[in-house]
């Protein structure tokens, strides 16, 4: 079978390999891949910069979907034909993460090969089903970026409707979050560096609109918004170079999802956490459960993922490259096989 791996790091050292097609053990399905997506950590998985120590060779990427082709013996969960998706964190079933859980993380070293193959061999209880109305493509944007998301808002946040909701740049965390947001009924501010992107986040429900280059304050512009009160809740993806922003932005008792580290350096003032009693919670993903759960709503709402751009499998290179580049608005995605 065709796969990729980070031999060395760098995306242009990403190399394309011939492996032998895995057969299930007893317990585990084989799935045929037809789609991954990109999250900003594979693009740091293969350049180096995620863990320099990683065990390699590795196959990268954590999210990808396609049909079990076969199964193992003791298998009684699936049936040849099921269209699935692998869990992020393989042991993360329930209950709250833990080391060993998260060292389970898919495509991020060669204990945990990731996606970026044809075929992979996963325990049966480590996968999920697709929502019916998405295809391969769709549903491969939803192991990591959007459970995060899904995590953030309605177990991290506990959203209600009528909250406002700050997210930040229009990246794949961040877009899901606007979508969730929508679906739960609250108010969505979202930022970006782009005014054709927000013109975008508007069509998908985004009820107002600040760009972070031209309105370095958004943070005051969020308070303008609110009525000097703040948002409810933050979708923290930037970190320390946005973090004394959003402390600023969100209420008194309000909730920042720490998330990401997509920006700069930067320094924030503590007073602020505890002045304003401020719930700053780290998300890690989200269990098979929380996974679960996410995808009864988007079932029900018949929500749609936001597909940027789909490359083909040889083209897996330009797909990061294109992700490095930062033009792309929600998820970037590789189709494997025909
Ligand atoms: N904790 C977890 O479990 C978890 C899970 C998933 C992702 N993450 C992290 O969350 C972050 C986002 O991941 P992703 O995959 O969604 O990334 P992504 O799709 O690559 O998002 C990139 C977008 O983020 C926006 N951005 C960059 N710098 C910004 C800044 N200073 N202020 C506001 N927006 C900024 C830009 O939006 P515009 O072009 O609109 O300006 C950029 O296009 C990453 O740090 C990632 O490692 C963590």
């Amino acid at each position: 079978m065709k796969a990729y791996e980070v031999q060395q790091f760098g995306i242009d050292n990403l190399a394309s390999v011939n492996r032998e097609e895995p057969s299930p053990k007893p317990d585990e399905v084989l799935i045929k891949f037809h789609a991954a997506s990109l999250n900003h950590r594979d693009f740091m998985v293969v350049s180096g910069t995620s863990n320099p120590r990683m065990k390699l060779p590795a196959v990268p990427f954590s999210d990808g979907a396609g049909e079990i082709t076969a199964v193992g013996e003791g298998v009684t969960k699936w049936n040849a034909g099921d269209r699935v998706m692998p869990i992020f964190a393989q042991g993360w079933f329930d209950g709250e993460s833990s080391d060993e859980k998260r060292r389970t993380s898919l495509g991020a070293g060669a204990q945990w090969d990731g996606v970026l193959r044809e075929f992979g061999t996963f325990s049966q209880e480590s996968v999920v089903r697709i929502p019916e109305h998405l295809n391969y493509e769709e549903a491969a944007t939803l192991p990591c970026a959007a459970l995060t998301a899904w995590n953030a808002l309605t177990v991290s946040g506990r959203l209600k409707a009528g909250e406002t909701v700050v997210t930040l740049g229009t990246g794949g965390v961040s877009i899901f979050a606007l979508q969730f947001a929508k679906l739960s009924g609250a108010r969505v501010i979202i930022t970006s560096s782009s005014n054709e992107k927000l013109e975008h986040a508007k069509q998908l429900g985004a009820d107002e609109t600040i760009n972070y280059k031209t309105r370095e304050d958004w943070d005051n512009a969020v308070l303008e918004l609110t009525g000097k009160a703040g948002a409810d809740h933050v979708v923290e993806v930037g970190g320390s170079g946005t973090l004394a922003k959003s402390l600023n932005a969100v209420r008194i008792g309000g909730h920042i999802a720490m998330i990401g580290a997509l920006s700069g350096p930067g320094q924030f003032n503590p007073i602020h956490v505890f002045m304003k009693a401020i719930r700053l919670q780290g998300v890690f993903t989200g269990s098979r459960h929380m996974f679960e759960e996410m995808n009864r709503a988007i079932s029900i709402a018949k929500l749609r993922p936001v597909i940027d751009r789909t490359f083909m499998f040889d083209k897996a290179v330009d797909a990061l490259r294109y992700m490095e580049s930062g033009s792309h608005f929600g998820k970037i995605v590789v189709k494997i096989g025909e």
